[in-house]
């Protein structure tokens, strides 16, 4: 390569590295150390802007490679991994970690972190999105026609009949697409436009080999599959949220999990592609921004304008447990529905409780067998049917009952309890998981019941020493459960461990048995025909499915309203959330007591509402810049993560409770003031007048001034400042007050929450 010609283009900082590149030190330690190379994620200064557009592929693989020691490992691998354009000024590559420690101190370069292992946000693995695919929005938006929502997964089965592009029409991708298929061009069409695998561990296409990214496509823009058959007798449709919208699929987590540098890879290709959407249903524990790729790589996506929504982690019930925190990103939690695959256990007392199961065996008998407990005495293993537990417990012919957690999935313990002998099972919720049932593909006839019907279960058992018995019986799909919706035990709680002063999650969506396609056959083993496979659905749960189901609606709202930002969809989906539930109480979080903003943000999405929010909150990309340096990180850090020289002293920083969002979180201490400032933009046709109403959290006084907001035309921005007010703290310290600042008019309701952190 020319490094000549590199060094005109580039800026006089590149020239005084290349220089530094070949700093002895750096060399040395490549030849006096060969131990463990490892991934890691290099951010770099940008070439100049004025370069920028002027440098192919390859000036910026020869200017990332500049910065390594030697381009290749004594193997002969090389050692640049994935050069980045998009998501971060920078690339990954393998160092050992002295290597590392010394590129860091190399002018032009930010920060070199080691490479981190997220996870998918499923817990395990339904029919009601919440959506009426007749309703007005989605026929004037026709389902997201024309919208590319990119899913960052674990890749598709795209022959599945959710992905045909027949049926209901599918134009071809618009003319900004520029992404590419990796699969047979008969297995892309004009549903999935794009698909591309990033493994730096190997080559492959992005076929799905764990069925999460198959269900995560299809709850996000799944065609309508009437019908869908989850093992025989459990129906139901499987729908996307936006039916028409396009898919992109980058596969980006693999049978090892998912690598933040491939991630980083997938987002990078998604911006270039142009995606409108970002689906993320993966992550890890909260962590400092400039250390969290995904958060930096979503970033630069909503700098394009490029909506990303992610999930909240599914490390719930506990206080702080959320994940993907960062302001631009949605965060999603995960919601039960009123919908229910009943799987009722009847005790031999005549007592009965409902649990749920999607397998439905038709014709499992409806005489009582006996029932053993093996944790009756017996550790955590036996208590959950860990693999060999149950090796010298007689269960033969027997329903047997496990509880929750544990090496194994509720699905796992079915082929355990079978293999010894069993014939049935009952799952009962560990003491956290309390009312999240799941209707899961079990092996064998299962009934997954709550923490307290599992109580009374195991009471029976006692008083009844000598022969307890107890049926399962299996009455299928019914409507109307209460309370629904309900947060579920396991989706992420706030507040962020880490990042402080913004509400998360921002809302919660349908994540608890959610029915949608899945790669291959689950449940019971069944004798194929020939080599006919028939499509399968699964029913699953996790955040996963909220956080794509999130994206499926952003991309309605981006095809109703071109001309949002990302954090004005954001604005318009938490305003007008909902905040009752069915039967008109607050919305309930399983694992008791109704939910609050730290289970549930601003409520459960209403996506026929967020069409017509009345107001909007936007938040320029700058002031992401700002609030950056309000975290009190150093201008590298916010360098790194923004992919611009920033100097903190220069930009104003801007603490996180003045952030425009649309919830406002503010930390207060005995007799403290706090003003706090929002903007609001008319996105109305009509002129409107908008009354303030407060709510003031307990021991906290509130107002609002002007109390009323004129506007006299769409587009119309005003502002409006909250004053509050603590008495003595006390015994609040360490808790969150709840309050809500409501903005009404004739037509509309704009709700933001308000929360006080006592410190
Ligand atoms: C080589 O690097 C490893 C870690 O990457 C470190 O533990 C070890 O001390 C280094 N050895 C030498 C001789 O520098
Ligand atoms: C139970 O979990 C262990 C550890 O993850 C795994 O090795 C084993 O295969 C599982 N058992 C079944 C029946 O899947
Ligand atoms: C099943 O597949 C095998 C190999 O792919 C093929 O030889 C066989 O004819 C197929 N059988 C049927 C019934 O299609
Ligand atoms: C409203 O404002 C936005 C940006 O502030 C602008 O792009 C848009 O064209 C405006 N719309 C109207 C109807 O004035």
């Amino acid at each position: 390569m020319n490094f000549l010609r590199l060094a005109i283009l580039l800026s006089t900082f590149i020239i005084i590295f290349f220089f530094k590149s070949a700093h002895p030190q750096i060399l040395a330690l490549n030849v006096f150390n060969y131990s463990t190379h490892e991934t890691f994620i290099i951010h770099v200064q940008k070439p100049p802007k004025s370069t920028i557009n002027m440098l192919t592929v390859e000036d910026y693989r020869n200017y990332h490679r500049s910065f390594l020691p030697t381009h290749t490992l004594a193997s002969g691998e090389p050692r640049l991994i994935y050069s980045y354009h998009n998501a971060i000024s920078g690339f990954a590559a393998k160092l050992t970690r002295d290597e590392a420690k010394a590129i860091e101190k190399v002018p032009g370069v930010l920060r070199a972190d080691p490479d981190r292992a997220l996870s998918l946000h499923t817990t395990h693995v339904n029919d009601f999105l919440g959506i009426n695919h007749n309703s007005c929005f989605m026929r004037d938006t026709e389902s997201a026609m024309g919208a590319i929502i990119g899913i960052l997964d674990a890749g598709v089965l795209p022959t599945h009949p959710s992905f045909t592009d027949r049926g209901i029409a599918h134009p071809p991708p618009p003319g900004k697409w520029r992404g590419h298929c990796d699969f047979k061009p008969a297995m892309c069409n004009n549903k999935i436009v794009g698909a591309k695998s990033f493994n730096h561990a190997g080559k492959g296409l992005p076929f799905d080999f764990e069925g999460h990214g198959t269900h995560t496509a299809s709850v996000a823009a799944g065609g309508i599959v009437k019908n869908a058959d989850v093992l025989g007798n459990a129906r139901g449709t499987a729908a996307g949220a936006a039916p028409r919208a396009h898919l992109a699929i980058y596969k980006v987590c693999h049978s090892g999990g998912c690598l933040a540098s491939d991630v980083l890879a997938g987002i990078d290709q998604a911006i270039a592609d142009g995606v409108d959407v970002i689906s993320l249903s993966l992550g890890g524990p909260a962590i400092p921004f400039y250390d969290d790729a995904v958060a930096i790589g979503a970033l630069a996506a909503i700098e394009r304008g490029i909506f990303v929504s992610s999930s909240a982690g599914n490390s719930g019930p506990a206080r702080s447990t959320v994940g993907n925190d960062a302001p631009w990103m949605l965060t999603a939690g995960a919601s039960s529905m009123d919908r229910a695959i009943l799987a009722t256990v009847r005790l031999g007392n005549g007592e009965e409780f409902d649990g749920e199961s999607s397998y439905q065996p038709i014709g499992f008998t409806s005489i009582l067998l006996p029932i053993v407990y093996p944790g009756a005495r017996g550790g955590s293993r036996v208590k959950t049917c860990s693999d060999g537990s149950l090796n010298r417990i007689n269960v033969r012919g027997k329903i047997v009952l496990c509880h929750t957690g544990g090496t194994n999935t509720s699905i796992e313990k079915g082929a355990i309890v079978m293999r010894a002998g069993g014939v049935a099972m009952i799952v009962v919720n560990e003491e956290k998981r309390r009312c999240t049932v799941e209707a899961e593909a079990h092996v064998l006839p299962t009934a997954h019941v709550s923490t307290s019907a599992g109580g009374r279960i195991i009471a029976y058992l006692r008083t009844m020493r000598e022969n307890p018995t107890a049926v399962i019986l299996f009455k299928g799909t019914v409507y109307g459960n209460s309370p629904a919706p309900a947060v579920a035990a396991f989706s992420g709680r706030g507040p962020s461990a880490v990042n402080e002063g913004i509400m998360k999650p921002d809302i919660v969506g349908p994540g608890v048995n959610i029915l949608a396609a899945w790669p291959f056959p689950v449940g019971p083993p069944v004798v194929e025909v020939g080599n006919v496979t028939t499509p399968t659905f699964n029913v699953v749960s996790g955040t996963s499915a909220s956080a794509a189901l999130l994206a499926g609606v952003a991309a309605l709202l981006k095809i109703s309203h071109p001309e949002w930002s990302p954090a004005e969809i954001k604005s318009a989906l938490m305003t007008t959330a909902d905040v009752l539930d069915r039967d008109g109480g607050p919305i309930a979080d399983e694992t008791l007591g109704a939910a609050g903003y730290l289970a549930a943000g601003a409520g459960q999405v209403n996506p026929t509402r967020a069409n017509d929010p009345g107001l909007v909150y936007d938040i320029q990309p700058g002031d992401y810049v700002r609030y950056l340096c309000g975290l009190g990180y150093t201008d590298m850090q916010v360098s790194a993560i923004s992919r611009r020289a920033v100097k903190c002293a220069v930009v104003d920083s801007m603490a996180a409770e003045d952030l425009n969002y649309p919830a406002v979180s503010v930390a207060m201490g005995t007799k403290m003031e706090k003003t706090v400032t929002r903007t609001v933009r008319n996105v109305c046709e009509e002129e409107a007048v908008y009354t303030a109403k407060i709510r003031a959290p307990e021991g906290v006084e509130a107002s609002v001034y002007p109390e009323k907001l004129g506007f006299s035309e769409k587009n119309q921005s005003m502002s409006y400042n909250v004053y509050l007010s603590s008495g003595e703290v006390g015994g609040r310290r360490g808790s969150v007050g709840q309050g809500l600042i409501t903005w009404v008019s004739n037509k509309h309701i704009v709700r933001s929450p308000l929360l006080v952190s006592f410190a």
